[in-house]
């Protein structure tokens, strides 16, 4: 049954984080409501829950850790002020008691924002378990990506939260659109006059997307081998960049119009076939804590897709992603067609290869655009340089995405998150290679993947490799 209760804009008068011990509230939430703590954006109880024993100091402990590792030059008042809304509580998530724990911290509260960064399997309970002592009423949701496992277990889980929450307040979270870089997609294309005239299948050759990571799966072993490459930040993070990039302009900036073009998009790109996509796993992953001995998980995924549109028809669209590869970097480059030859130079010179435009989307983003230049002598010899901007140095700082989007749970607004259609159509991209693919190729530490990736950009001259990430935002 689906639930009934009607949306509130209100701002959210408690926060309550379910998987409070675990990396993801380490590593990014707690340093989030820090921040939004120094902003004055965070006034209301944050309330912790897990199934590690303990009290409110043992809770208060771990956010004292995390902000001291990760926010440098942590004011110590704004670091107490938050510390004194933090409470816990513990226990098993298919008992009722923590849903009374909770029901009794919650009192006088009336619209708190449930965080679940917790494993899906558990999603049902913990929604059944707030929807029963009665205090989801007026409340919101953040689900953590992977949305479910494939099209029919994100649709089963839809329907086990639409019973407790409706659509208007269920925010599933992709951090990649909280991202200012990935944002900016939006406004880069839309706001200068320059590319909309050439962003299409007449002066595009191809388009590639790489998010490349220098580490291996870390601690993390355990939640990678029920997700791989593939759904972990294929079917969700690169794909909503895809969906940005090759959008129609929206009707306007709310939150439907925007989530209706990109739906529209998502839906006209091809259901990736099993030989558009290249499996890899770096060598030694089968030794990290936490991974099955033989494991067939990919820590690697390439693939090649086209878009059925009339601005897209025809234009390969390439996408990979990888652990412990060469370097970090997420890069979005989009190639434009090559020049003819140039007759004026000597025989011999270099042709000029094509311009692209490289949009650096992860830590010290900016934007390339590579062109070509009169080299220094007598003769008319091409030669590439580029055009560049970091964002940090001309726009400077800006707000980490889960800051922002955690922001936004709390206010119900919903533009930065995924909506229901959206996801079911990213599962339909990625649902014939889920299951039917070949064996993963493993590579080398520090390489760019397996070589077998390299036939999928075969015709396109290659993958080009992202500029390594430096920078702080
Ligand atoms: C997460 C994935 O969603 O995104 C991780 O689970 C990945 O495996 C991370 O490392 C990358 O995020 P970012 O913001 O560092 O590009």
């Amino acid at each position: 049954m689906a639930a009934t209760t009607t949306a509130t804009t209100e701002r959210s008068d408690a926060l309550v984080l379910f998987g409070a011990t675990g990396d993801l509230a380490h590593k990014k939430i707690f340093p989030s409501l820090y921040a939004m703590a120094a902003q004055g954006r965070l006034e209301v109880p944050v309330i912790g829950v897990a199934s590690s024993v303990g009290d409110d100091e043992f809770i208060r402990d771990k956010v004292r850790a995390s902000i001291a590792e990760l926010v440098p030059d942590a004011d110590p008042e704004v670091v107490e002020g938050l510390i004194g809304r933090v409470s816990y509580v513990s226990g098993d998530y298919r008992e009722p008691q923590v849903y009374d724990d909770l029901a009794r911290l919650l009192e006088g509260t009336s619209n708190a924002l449930f965080y679940l960064a917790i494993p899906p399997v558990l999603f049902d309970d913990v929604v059944q378990g707030i929807g029963r002592v009665g205090i989801a009423e007026a409340g919101r949701v953040v689900v953590e990506k992977p949305f479910g496992r494939d099209a029919a277990s994100a649709a089963a889980l839809n329907d086990c939260i639409h019973g407790v929450f409706p659509e208007e307040r269920i925010f599933r979270i992709d951090h990649y659109l909280g991202k200012e870089s990935v944002e900016n997609l939006l406004v880069f294309r839309f706001a200068n006059s320059l590319l909309e005239p050439v962003w299409n299948r007449n002066f595009i050759s191809s388009v590639q997307i790489t998010m490349a990571e220098d580490f291996g799966v870390g601690s993390r072993g355990k939640f990678y081998e029920s997700v791989g490459a593939l759904r972990d930040v294929l079917q969700n993070h690169l794909l909503q960049v895809v969906a940005i990039l090759g959008m129609e302009p929206p009707a306007g900036a709310d939150a439907a119009s925007l989530r209706d073009e990109k739906v529209k998009l998502l839906r006209q790109v091809r259901t990736i076939s099993a030989d558009s996509y290249v499996r890899g796993q770096y060598r030694g992953y089968a030794d990290e804590e936490g991974v099955e001995a033989g494991s067939d998980v990919e820590t690697y995924a390439a693939v090649r897709f086209e878009i059925d549109s009339w601005r897209w028809a025809g234009v390969p669209w390439l996408i990979r992603t990888g652990k412990d590869l060469a370097m970090t970097g997420t890069e979005a480059i989009i190639t434009f067609n090559a020049p003819p030859r140039l007759l004026f130079t000597p025989d011999g010179a270099p042709e000029p290869g094509p311009n692209y435009l490289r949009f650096q989307l992860g830590k010290g983003d900016g934007v390339k655009l590579h062109l070509h230049a009169k080299k220094p002598g007598e003769d008319l010899i091409p030669e590439p340089i580029d055009l560049e901007v970091s964002y940090a140095e001309a726009l400077g700082h800006r707000e980490d995405a889960y800051q922002r989007l955690l922001d936004d749970a709390m206010d119900g607004d919903a533009r930065r998150f995924g909506r229901e259609d959206s996801l079911t159509e990213q599962w339909r991209i990625v649902e014939e290679i889920l299951d039917h693919h070949e064996e993963v190729h493993l590579y080398a530490s520090g390489s760019m993947g397996p070589k077998e990736a390299g036939r999928l950009a075969a015709d396109v001259g290659g993958w080009i490799d992202p500029v390594a990430s430096a920078g702080t935002s």
